[in-house]
């Protein structure tokens, strides 16, 4: 997909919408985890030395047109400064007399940041007039805000119909990384899919299986299919109402070509807590008062092997409950084996969505794949095949200013 880049536009003394997702995880008031501030970086950096004027534009959880105070972004202003090493005004609305006066008092290289979008519910609404209240603040539009795309909000959508506009650098490394991994990858490719329902992740699985050569599938789903293959799964989490979703699944598979690997072995507990005692059982041999908890280690030397052969992987979703130790030793192991792989070269790897970052910190190993997305539901929904709203309307925004 073609759109402008940062670098197609000329942004000296202008003032340059930035979408940026600062839905940040945050406790008592101050931000736990400053991922998504960190990767806008390069693209505040960017524009402060291009002599631009920066409006930060965001949403922070949900407060569905209402402006409560414990959505406020204004609590972001230290975290943004620390990050991107430059002084962050803030402004108590993101329209009106608030917005328009900081819009009006920023220099070149300097930045603002407007409260909270959703205190409207015309940001939801993607309404027309409340856009163009948020274009008149500005001269250029700036999308970095890839993990809100599947979202066709007005700052995420409708911006890009009504100023010139541009992905930033966040935007681009995650559209060419999902390319690699899923439009355009070097094969074979693997998806190596967990976490614990089927009906959750129906869509994901029915395009993968049209996309990719090997569809490894770990954690609670993987119940659901072993148990649509006749097997008795104990007590493990298991949807028996989706089994014949999962039998079309497996059929579509089969005429798609995608071979679909199921967990041979499991590790059993009787009850869910750390250290708790576990046994490693064959997968139809589940007893009935346990439950599955793990990948088994035939399991992760069967995947091993595959991953061997395989060029390009896609990870989304844990193996096993990874929170709970030492049950988070299939997805450690499968994924320092798939971080070993990219780190000599024989891998490009991807990785998002949900928990899918967590449990690779978790396994020491998020900086060893080739690109770990940002995104958590844009993310699911572009490996569901979806187009998201934001990538489409960037695609079809004008060009330079
Ligand atoms: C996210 O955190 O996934 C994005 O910021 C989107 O948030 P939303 O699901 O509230 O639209």
């Amino acid at each position: 997909m073609e759109f402008n880049r940062l670098q197609d536009m000329n942004v000296r003394g202008k003032t340059v919408l930035l979408r940026a997702d600062l839905n940040v995880p945050a406790k008592d008031g101050v931000v736990s985890d400053t991922t998504r501030i960190d990767r806008v970086k390069p693209t505040v950096a960017f524009l402060v030395e291009n002599g631009a004027k920066i409006l930060v534009l965001s949403h922070f959880g949900r407060p569905k047109g209402e402006p409560l105070p414990e959505f406020s972004q204004k609590f972001l202003c230290p975290a943004l400064e620390k990050s991107w090493g430059r002084p962050v005004r803030f402004a108590e609305d993101c329209i009106g007399a608030p917005a328009k006066e900081l819009a009006a008092s920023l220099g070149e290289g300097e930045i603002g940041l407007l409260e909270n979008l959703r205190y409207h519910k015309e940001e939801e609404k993607n309404d027309p007039g409340f856009t163009a209240q948020l274009a008149a603040l500005g001269d250029i539009y700036v999308n970095d805000a890839f993990s809100a795309a599947h979202r066709a909000h007005a700052s995420t959508e409708g911006l890009a119909h009504l100023l010139p506009a541009a992905a930033g650098t966040l935007m681009e490394a995650e559209l060419d990384a999902l390319t690699k991994a899923l439009e355009a990858p070097q094969r074979p490719v693997m998806a190596i899919v967990g976490g614990a329902k089927v009906s959750t992740k129906l869509s994901v699985l029915l395009n993968l299986i049209r996309k990719v050569d090997i569809l490894v599938l770990g954690g609670g789903m993987a119940n659901t299919f072993v148990f649509a293959q006749g097997a008795e799964v104990g007590k493990s989490l298991c949807e028996k109402d989706m089994a014949d979703e999962a039998r079309k699944i497996m059929d579509a598979a089969r005429e798609a070509g995608c071979e679909i690997l199921l967990p041979k072995d499991r590790i059993v507990v009787r009850e869910v807590s750390e250290n708790a005692a576990h046994d490693v059982v064959g997968v139809g041999d589940i007893p009935d008062d346990m439950e599955a908890i793990d990948i088994g280690p035939v399991t992760i030397e069967q995947v091993r092997e595959h991953l061997g052969r395989t060029k390009t992987v896609l990870w989304n979703g844990p193996m096993g409950i990874f929170e709970v130790k030492p049950f988070d030793n299939g997805t450690n192991a499968l994924a320092q084996t798939v971080a070993e792989l990219t780190r000599e070269g024989h891998l490009v790897s991807v990785a998002g969505g949900g928990d899918t970052v967590s449990a690779l910190e978790n396994a020491g190993v998020k900086d060893g794949f080739t690109y770990v997305s940002s995104a958590g539901g844009a993310f699911l929904e572009w490996m569901e095949g979806k187009e998201l709203p934001g990538v489409i309307a960037l695609a079809k925004a004008r060009k330079a200013a």
